[in-house]
């Protein structure tokens, strides 16, 4: 018997990537603030979860440190439920759970801990149903957070700053990625590689994403981001660069990479 009820739209399945990264200054942050918010704008429901110490992701959104009541220290530490931390953005659609230095003791603190290295992933058990991408802003280092990050993550995202030494980092950073995966969590997967800061002007550069691409294969994604001043202007305000400038390269660049993100995992864009 069929029923004339409209049948509602099938439930978005929810995604948890990480961006991870060891080394600092790569564009962790900036991806996690700008690949949100272009998500965002493309009709998807982002949660950016700061699980770095230094809070850089909920600066570059516009949290105030004052306004910081719950962070993601409280809710790692079982103080606080997932959504007494989560706040809303200046972009519709995009929440952060913001961070403060507070996570620097939660190292040692979950140390002692058995359920240590899944912490997170619990937490992630209570995030809101309307949610369909988690976002990981993680610290740079392989810590103890980051391993909650990639043990909670169906899929890392790894920024790659088109630099000399970009390579030397990357192979640690899979190893660490493959011990996960055989201890932790079995599903996580490489979901891919952004180069970041690319300048078409510096033959290192170009020669940087050969030997990238030469190295990883198709799962560099085709979108570079730019080095664009707008980019790096745009957190002292307080606003994702979209928000900032949405006609630079840097924005342009970013909502490319959300599209190419979603047509990698097979979803079909929704109607913003
Ligand atoms: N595409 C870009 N163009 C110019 N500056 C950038 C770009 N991406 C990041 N930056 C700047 O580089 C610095 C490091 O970026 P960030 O995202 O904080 O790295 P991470 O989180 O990996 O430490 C920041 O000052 C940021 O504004
Ligand atoms: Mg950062």
């Amino acid at each position: 018997m069929t029923s004339d009820a409209p049948t509602p739209p099938p439930a978005r399945p929810l995604r948890i990537l990480a961006l991870a990264n060891q080394k600092g200054g790569v564009g962790k942050t900036t991806t996690a603030i700008n690949l949100g918010t272009a998500l965002a704008a493309i009709g998807e429901q982002v949660l950016v979860i700061d699980l770095d110490p230094q809070g850089n992701a909920s600066t570059g959104l516009g949290i105030d440190r004052r306004a910081r009541r719950v962070s993601t220290y409280e809710v790692m530490a079982g103080e606080a439920t997932l959504a007494q931390a989560v706040v809303p953005t200046a972009v519709p659609r995009l929440s952060v759970a913001p961070s403060t230095m507070d996570l620097l003791g939660l190292e040692l603190e979950m140390a002692a801990m058995p359920d240590r290295s899944h912490r997170l992933r619990n937490v992630l058990r209570g995030v809101s149903p309307d949610i369909t991408y988690v976002l990981i802003d993680c610290p740079p280092s392989l810590n103890l957070l980051t391993i909650n990050a990639l043990a909670a993550a169906d899929a890392v995202l790894v920024p790659l700053q088109c630099e000399f030494f970009a390579l030397e980092g990357l192979s640690q950073l899979l190893r660490t990625v493959e011990q996960v995966r055989g201890a932790l969590n079995p599903r996580l997967t490489i979901q891919g590689i952004v180069l970041t800061m690319f300048d078409p002007r510096n033959n290192l550069s170009t020669q940087v994403v050969a030997d990238v691409r030469g190295f990883m294969g198709d799962k560099v994604y085709e979108t570079m981001i730019p080095r664009n001043v707008r980019v790096s202007e745009a957190p002292s305000h307080g606003k994702p660069v979209l928000l900032y400038d949405l006609k630079c390269a840097g924005s342009q660049a970013y909502l490319r990479l959300a599209s190419e993100v979603i047509q990698r995992e097979g979803r079909v864009p929704v109607a913003a």
